[in-house]
């Protein structure tokens, strides 16, 4: 190894811990904001108790870095089937013999300092698991992921606010509402992003017509149009499985809102407050989302008119990373992280948009798009199946880009998220796109 690679190779470890200490950081503060009855209770059957989180989070720690990468002894191998995503469904997890909290904060902590050891002491290359720290990366992102699901189990929790945060930037001026994606050839998905996951790969060249695309989310002043038009209760706008579905759940406006009077208010981390009208609507699934679309004379983007709007170049022709180019997000770009616990108004960040001025592509909220769960062409399941390709042509949609509740380790312009189309507790809203004559 030369000294520029040993450099590298010690940035990239110092990288990593910092990462790894930031995940951490987060799990702790979700966790220790409630006390031990509000820990192991499961406050929606969507969601598992937060104590089941946060010690799923440290044994696939265990499983991936102390065994896999380490080589080391198991910590606890008789808990290995408790937290196994695949044997237990949500529902069933609070009557499971799980770790009290007391146990899970000190296993997670255990695995957690042989984990910082497995780091300063294995090669970072040779190996597909270990090259430029992957599966590091992976478990990262693992523990990111769960953080916003657990964001989303105190959305849903009942009680007095227990979290806060400083509200985000406000919109700037917007000079307009869409922009015309030009058709032809763009660069999808990414041979190169070291941490990207297998369902992201490889890259592969997309041909698509010209569109329009909304520059911004739609926000709930735009939603509350749809609302006000009667569109719950015109099955015109709504596909036959949304309408069905629409139906039995009686759904008649974004899940946390509730009619006060003349007006709508909201629930938002145990805080009752007037619906801000212009944030981006959130809490609504694929259905609401494509009706909206479709009483707008719209649709909703596909996965790849989203990722050509947030990353293709049109100067170079070639893909960006993010919107604004191939710098990891900062504070100036991109809501994330969990710093603001809302979305920002819609046209914030204009420091984040994309060349042809599409914003908040990246952040706020994940946006629905009407594509299924497929792989790209030539995938690979890596480093295992029950990853991806699993979920392959389930019943899934995309969702793209983001919440204000993903960490910036967990995103990326080529990201994809994937959750049934009836699916409000996640931080999920939409933009809107139509198509384009050809020139
Ligand atoms: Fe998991």
């Amino acid at each position: 190894m030369t000294s520029t690679e040993r450099i590298q190779t010690d940035r990239l470890r110092e990288r990593v811990a910092e990462d790894l200490r930031r995940a951490r950081e987060r799990s702790t503060l979700l966790t220790d904001a409630v006390d031990d009855d509000d820990l192991v209770r499961q406050h929606s059957r969507l969601m598992s108790p937060l104590v089941w989180d946060l010690a799923h989070i440290g044994n696939q720690e265990e499983l991936w870095l102390v065994r896999d990468v380490g080589g080391r002894d198991p910590v606890r191998h008789d808990i290995d089937d408790l937290y196994d995503a695949f044997q237990h469904p949500r529902a069933d997890r609070p009557s499971l013999p799980l770790l009290n909290p007391a146990e899970a904060r000190g296993y997670v902590r255990e695995v957690r300092d042989k984990v910082l050891d497995v780091l300063e002491r294995s090669p970072l290359e040779g190996r597909p698991l270990v090259e430029r720290a992957f599966a590091f990366g992976m478990i990262v992102q693992h523990e990111q992921q769960h953080d916003e699901t657990m964001l989303a189990t105190h959305q849903l929790r009942k009680g007095a606010p227990v979290l806060h945060a400083e509200p985000p930037p406000p919109a700037a001026p917007l000079p307009a509402r869409e922009v015309l994606v030009p058709g032809g050839p763009f660069t999808m998905g990414t041979s190169a992003e070291p941490w990207a996951l297998d369902n992201e790969r490889p890259a592969f060249g997309v041909d698509l017509a010209p569109y329009w695309i909304d520059t911004v989310p739609v926000s709930n002043g735009d939603y509350l149009a749809f609302i006000d038009a009667g569109g719950y209760d015109d099955p015109r706008w709504w596909s036959e499985s949304g309408w069905a579905h629409r139906m039995k759940a009686s759904l008649s406006a974004p899940r946390f809102w509730e009619r006060d009077g003349d007006r709508w208010v909201r629930t938002r981390f145990g805080v009752v407050e007037p619906v801000p009208l212009d944030e981006p609507v959130v809490h609504v699934c694929f259905h609401e989302a494509a009706a909206y679309a479709k009483w707008a004379g719209k649709r909703l983007p596909t996965e790849a008119e989203w990722e050509k709007a947030a990353r293709w170049d049109p100067a170079s022709g070639r893909s960006r990373r993010y919107p604004w180019g191939d710098d990891d997000p900062g504070p100036q770009h991109a809501n994330l992280g969990q710093r603001h616990l809302r979305p920002a108004p819609v046209g914030a960040y204009p420091a984040g948009e994309s060349p042809l001025g599409v914003r908040q592509l990246i952040g706020d909220v994940w946006e629905w798009c009407d594509s299924d769960f497929l792989p790209y062409p030539g995938f690979r399941a890596f480093p295992y199946k029950e990853y991806s390709e699993v979920f392959f042509r389930g019943d899934y949609k995309m969702l793209r880009g983001g919440s204000f509740g993903t960490d910036a380790a967990a995103v990326r312009g080529t990201f994809r998220n994937w959750d049934h189309p009836i699916r409000r507790q996640i931080f999920a809203g939409f933009r809107c796109a139509r198509d384009a004559e050809r020139p």
